[in-house]
């Protein structure tokens, strides 16, 4: 039977997708990716029609979207079987990740240790199919900038403009980051510019505890590699992580501090977020601040 909806219902529909977290195609055709069962990302699953996310998979991590009621008097659709054929479902009980947070961690770390050159690590990451998040991204997002620099900034994690171009801040927060550099005379080709974790969570959400595990070793290494002498983290979510601390963006910001990560000991400040800033143009006093606190230590 064809229903027939008028635009509005259309475009409510829309709506309640987008707030659900469902704001991208991933296919053509729509994919049932509980019907897979318990098979680890990276084995066995053959995308419709994107050979590039062949390797890719997916297994829900329990991390469930915000619950938005649907528009009132409609129903979503129920969803539709992919013409591909798919794997029968499992009727085993399927564990919540796809792998334990610490095996990710662990062979993240033994992976990661290998790259002796940002290009392997790079290499390295786009064969590491240990975080859940390849599964419905684009691109990897690896860095923006310099290959080593004296600053590197860390955000969270890539957005819809990130995840389509395979580079972190491209988009408004980024071209923000640009011109809050500028003012302290830096360019791109001054920094290295990375993220917690290095592809876009559906619907931006806040990476999960496992996610950003899954993606701490490679991190570590990164900045290894890129050996910088400061680290300022974008934002409340990458201060926590790069400065192992559980305080408020607020109370954080503008400090220096000793953080060791990896084998090196490096001098890291947190500073609000770009997009925050976007949002809350009141708050671009504290973050300018910042700014020149970041190049009173450059230019010291
Ligand atoms: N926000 C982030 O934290 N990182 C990006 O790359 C873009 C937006």
């Amino acid at each position: 039977m064809t229903e027939t909806r008028d635009i509005s219902e259309i475009l409510g529909l829309l709506d309640w997708y987008r707030s659900m977290g469902a704001d991208a195609a991933l296919a053509a055709e729509p994919v049932d990716w509980l019907a897979r069962g318990p098979v680890p990302p990276g084995q066995g699953f053959q995308w419709p029609d994107r050979p590039d996310m062949a390797s890719a998979g997916f297994v829900p991590s329990g991390t469930a979207p915000r619950e938005v009621a649907p528009p009132a008097g409609m129903t979503p659709p129920a969803p539709q079987q992919p013409r591909l054929e798919q794997p029968r479902p499992d009727p085993r009980p399927r564990p919540q990740t796809p792998l334990a947070a610490s095996e990710a961690e662990t062979d993240a770390r033994r992976i990661a240790r290998k790259a002796e050159s940002l290009e392997a690590l790079g290499d390295a990451l786009a064969a590491f199919d240990g975080c859940t998040l390849k599964a419905t991204a684009t691109k990897l997002c690896f860095y923006r900038g310099a290959p080593t620099a004296r600053l590197m900034l860390i955000g969270e994690a890539p957005g819809r403009e990130e995840d389509l171009e395979g580079k972190p801040f491209v988009g408004r927060a980024g071209q923000l980051l640009d011109k809050m550099l500028k003012a302290i005379d830096l360019t791109e080709a001054d920094v290295h510019i990375a993220n917690v974790v290095y592809w876009r969570p559906p619907g931006n959400r806040t990476p999960t505890p496992q996610e950003t595990l899954a993606c701490r070793p490679f991190l570590e290494r990164q900045i290894e590699l890129v050996r910088p002498q400061f680290i300022v983290a974008l934002g409340g979510s990458a201060a926590k992580e790069v400065l192992g601390v559980s305080d408020g963006i607020m109370r954080l910001r503008g400090k220096w501090r000793d953080i060791k990560i990896g084998n090196i000991t490096v001098l890291a400040l947190a500073t609000l977020h770009p997009a925050y800033l976007l949002r809350t143009p009141d708050a671009k006093q504290k973050a300018w601040l910042d700014l020149l606190a970041i190049k009173a230590r450059l230019d010291r």
